[in-house]
């Protein structure tokens, strides 16, 4: 590089003032983190709630057939994916965003609609990412404390709405914490707000709970509803960054402005194409999540460590000492996710892993109560 004259040029002076407060997002821990920092050869991973059982065959061989076209843009509007879910969910083209991940869409319906001076409100135990969008925004974070079981408190949550609130950000089930709210709870919360209040409902897990709930699309009603959902979770396709929204054509033709122009590449869209044309393949892994959850969460309680039900692909274990089993986990190669940068300092939350993961981690988690309790 050529010499460059340095002097009054700082960037992280420029960044403080840009960031104050901003913190990036923490992911869990890598494997090879893992196993560089505790010299180990192989780890479990249970920590980012992903699909144990791997990616659908048939999105794995489109994938494979799309690698020759990697030299071309992808389809800047993902047609064919838009089609396919215009499809699956009852609704037109022009209702349907596309991201690179759910997250992508999560950013921009938060940047499209809140900016300085604008609230956002948000439950306390909310997906952490609903706060960093808000920050990044330059709006101001409204997080509401969440009832004793960890679940959004939906009164309390409608009256911290003012008129600066322009977004409200409920997940649901909710991560962390796993809890859900029923569509009849969500169509009174729904009901008291006011009508220009843009309102995300974040269903990153929807899958896991949806023969239980009736589709919230079909139900629920508000001018301003932003219905997300991912192919990261029950489709195996984390990796890839796709998940969607669904909500109201000039809502999104907003949003749209905001987004960048080749947002979702080749591989995700011929991938996520594919997932959703195997749904036999998918309901077969969410059949099996949900066995393996159960006996998770039987397991943690029998072992008095339960920290709540869990309807997502994870479960919650609670314990004062959480800190210290964490670390004794990650000796044993075993990577749960810490809570506490939630304000859950007593929790850890655990990915629903293969029979054989989940084994690993409950013989890894009978050693370490013990330990911790000597
Ligand atoms: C509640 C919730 N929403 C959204 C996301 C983002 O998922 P993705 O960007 O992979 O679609 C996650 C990821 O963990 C999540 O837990």
């Amino acid at each position: 590089m050529t010499e460059i004259d340095w002097v009054g040029i700082d960037w992280m002076d420029r960044a403080v003032a840009q960031t104050q407060g901003l913190y990036p997002y923490v992911p869990g821990k890598p494997v090879e983190q893992l196993l560089r920092e505790k010299g180990l050869s192989h780890a479990v991973k249970l920590a980012s709630n992903e699909n144990a059982y791997g990616p659908s065959p048939k999105a794995m061989l489109a994938m494979q057939e799309a690698v020759s076209e990697v030299h071309r843009y992808p389809d800047g509007d993902c047609t064919e994916l838009k089609s396919a879910l215009a499809a699956r969910h009852d609704v037109k083209t022009n209702q349907i965003i596309i991201g690179n991940g759910s997250n992508e869409v999560l950013e921009l319906v938060i940047r499209c609609f809140a900016g300085a001076g604008d609230e956002v409100v948000y439950s306390q135990c909310g997906f952490i990412v609903y706060a960093l969008a808000t920050q990044a925004a330059g709006a101001m974070q409204v997080a509401v404390p969440d009832t004793a079981d960890l679940g959004h408190d939906l009164q309390a949550m409608a009256a911290a709405v003012s008129d600066k609130t322009k977004v409200v950000c409920i997940a649901n089930p909710n991560n962390p914490t796993g809890t859900l709210l029923n569509n009849d709870e969500l169509q009174s919360f729904l009901d008291a707000l006011p009508r220009q209040i843009v309102v995300i409902l974040d269903e990153a897990y929807d899958e896991f709970v949806s023969d239980i709930k009736e589709d919230s699309l079909c139900v629920l009603k508000h001018p301003g509803l932003v219905v997300s959902r991912t192919f990261s979770k029950a489709y195996g396709l984390a990796g890839c960054r796709v998940g969607y929204a669904i909500a109201d054509a000039d809502l999104l033709n907003a949003v749209n402005r905001f987004r960048e122009p080749f947002n979702v590449n080749n591989f995700a869209q011929v991938a996520a194409l594919a997932a959703l044309d195997d749904g036999e393949w998918v309901m077969d892994k969410v059949a099996k999540v949900k066995v393996e959850r159960a006996r998770l969460e039987a397991a943690l309680d029998d072992l008095g460590v339960l920290g709540g039900q869990s309807y997502a692909n994870f479960v919650l274990l609670k314990h004062a000492k959480a800190g210290d089993i964490l670390n004794r986990l990650e000796d044993q190669g075993i990577i749960p996710r810490p809570l506490a940068g939630y304000g859950l300092k007593d929790y850890l939350r655990v990915s629903v892993g293969t029979a054989e993961e989940n084994d690993v981690f409950l013989q890894g988690l009978n050693v370490v109560l013990k330990q911790v309790k000597a």
